[in-house]
Parts: C-alpha cells; sequence; structure tokens
C-alpha cells in the first residue's frame, strides 16, 4: 500500500502498465464510460484504462468460475470455435490448452494488439459480434463472456452467431445480472437502487433475462440457463471490478447523491476494515445448440 492509500494488485497489470486501485478516485461518468468503450479506447482516450479493464476481466479469481463454466459447456463440441470479444486472449489460450483451436474476435484494435502481442500463436482476428470474419457454417461452437450485456443490438449478434455455427453447432455466453446484485449495506433500498441503475446505464443489462427467449426466436435449441454466483469479500477486487463503475453510474443517473455516496463510502469502509465486506453478483450462462 503506498502513502496515498492506492494499491497495486500484484495478479493484475504489469510493471509498465500496473492495475492500480485508489480507494478514494471518484470516476465521473465520462471516465467509466470510454473505460468500457473499445471505440473510445481506440481513438486514444483512455487505452491504459480499457486495457487495465479487460486484465481485471480476464485475471480476477473471482471470475474462474464463470470462466470453467463456459469451457465446461464447450466440452466435447469440437475443435474449432470462435471467443467472440476475446479481450486480451486469455480465454482464447486457456481453450488451445484443453485441445480446442479458437478463434478470438475482438472489436478493440488496442485490445487485440495485446492479445497478439501476449499469444504470438493465437489467431485473433478484428471483427464485431454482428459482424464476424468467419465464414458460414464453419464453427463448432460459439462463446461470449461478458460481451452481450454491452451490445445494443443482441439480436444481430446472435443472428450472426447462428449464421458462423455449423448445425448442431453449441454456443454458451456469460453475462452479469446486474440488477440482482447483492451488496450488504444499509439501507438495503440504496444498494438495489445503485444496482437498477448500473443495469439500466448497460446497452443490455438485462440480457441474461431475455438470452433464451432471443435464441428460441433466432431458431436454436436445448436452451438452457444456469446461475454461477461470483462472490466478492475483498474490497480491493470488488471496487475496480463494479462497485466503482456502478456508483459512477448511479450518480449519472441521479440514484445516488454526494451525502448518500459518503455515507456508502464510509459504511463499506467500516466493513472492509472489519472484515465483514460482501458483493455476490450473479452471473447467467446459456448454452444452446443451432437447430
Ligand atoms: C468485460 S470485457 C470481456 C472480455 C473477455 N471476453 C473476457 O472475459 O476477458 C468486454 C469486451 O467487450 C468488448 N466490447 C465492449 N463493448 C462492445 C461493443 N459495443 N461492441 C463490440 N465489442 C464490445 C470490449 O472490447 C471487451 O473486449
Amino acid at each position: 500500500m503506498s502513502a496515498d492509500g492506492s494499491l497495486q494488485i500484484s495478479t493484475l497489470g504489469n510493471a509498465e502498465n500496473p492495475y492500480v486501485y485508489r480507494p478514494h478516485y471518484r470516476p465521473t461518468f465520462t471516465d467509466t464510460w470510454i473505460t468500457m468503450n473499445p471505440i473510445e479506447a481506440d481513438r486514444g482516450a483512455d487505452p491504459d484504462g480499457h486495457l487495465a479493464y479487460l486484465r481485471l476481466a480476464s485475471q480476477l479469481p473471482e471470475l474462474g468460475a464463470v470462466k470453467e463454466r463456459t469451457y465446461r459447456a464447450l466440452l466435447g463440441a469440437g475443435g474449432s470455435g470462435v471467443d467472440v470479444g476475446c479481450g486480451l486472449g486469455v480465454a482464447v489460450q486457456e481453450l488451445t490448452a484443453c485441445g480446442m483451436a479458437p478463434v478470438g474476435v475482438e472489436s478493440s484494435r488496442v485490445a487485440l494488439a495485446q492479445a497478439q502481442l501476449a499469444y504470438p500463436d493465437g489467431d485473433f482476428r478484428h471483427g464485431t459480434p454482428a459482424d464476424l470474419p468467419l465464414e458460414s457454417g464453419t464453427m463448432e461452437w460459439y462463446r461470449a463472456e461478458h460481451i452481450y450485456l454491452q451490445l445494443s443490438d443482441t439480436g444481430a449478434a446472435l443472428a450472426e452467431a447462428g449464421r458462423v455455427l455449423e448445425p448442431g453447432g453449441r454456443l454458451v455466453l456469460a453475462d452479469p445480472d446486474i440488477e440482482s446484485a447483492l451488496l450488504s449495506v444499509s439501507p438495503e433500498r440504496l444498494a438495489r437502487d445503485i444496482f437498477t441503475a448500473f443495469a439500466d446505464w448497460h446497452r443490455s443489462g438485462y440480457i441474461g433475462r431475455h438470452a433464451a427467449e432471443l435464441l428460441r426466436n433466432t431458431g436454436f435449441t436445448d436452451i438452457r440457463v444456469d446461475t454461477v454466483p461470483v462472490t466478492f469479500t475483498d474490497p480491493a477486487a470488488a471496487w475496480p471490478a463494479a462497485l466503482t463503475m456502478a456508483l459512477a453510474a448511479a450518480r449519472s443517473q441521479g440514484a445516488l447523491n454526494d451525502r448518500q455516496e459518503a455515507a456508502l463510502r464510509h459504511e463499506l469502509h467500516e466493513r472492509s476494515r472489519r472484515g465483514t465486506f460482501l458483493l455476490i453478483m450473479p452471473f447467467l450462462i446459456t448454452t444452446a445448440r443451432r437447430a
């Protein structure tokens, strides 16, 4: 811990581009939006912030169970497949180690360059979920983790998934159901308002609940929905993964004022000190098969 209270998390980032958690840093709505937005990151708005966010998404131990659940859904699906929104390429590398032959597709060129650097043997391509650089009917599986909630047109992305998958090909989607998050704080209603605002702030913040219906309407079969709760008892992981952005989103929508935020931060700080901090974010995992 440095003098200003910031904490460098050794498992995230590296010497040149460390991830730094600043407990007193209050990002504006614009900071948050840019960090999560691959197009703005490519325009040079905040590439380091974007990469730090992607590093977090791919390396936090708390999210390991989600990744594992999606890998298990694909076991036996065959070799060739696509990881859509592959970020820094971690899943591409891990699925390759499982004997599969993934193509990683990413819309951010900044992220793509990092993935290529980290895994020179990986097959990484530039593309978007609605426009994949793949031939029709050539993929045996399709995976998208933490992607669909960011898309404005989830129907177009699913139609594209149906195009690239071969008949019988397997699909797995994983997205948090943000509004259902559990944060131990009082009053409980404030936590609910914050996570409702955070879900609303995403382009498709409720996609996990609607994916089954959308898949059915797109012609997929064998649709199943499963839940993986992601439990954060370590505030140093929860703040950069969810809380910082949730509070910024809530403020931007008028769901949190200065007084409420100060009281909330104080309570969370006290809970952290006492070891009673708790945030649970449920992830919905939807699997299906192309008819
Ligand atoms: C939370 S990361 C997940 C990355 C990776 N799947 C993982 O789990 O590590 C979100 C990804 O979605 C991409 N993304 C965000 N908004 C997008 C959009 N509107 N269109 C296409 N991709 C987007 C980002 O570039 C980023 O790679």
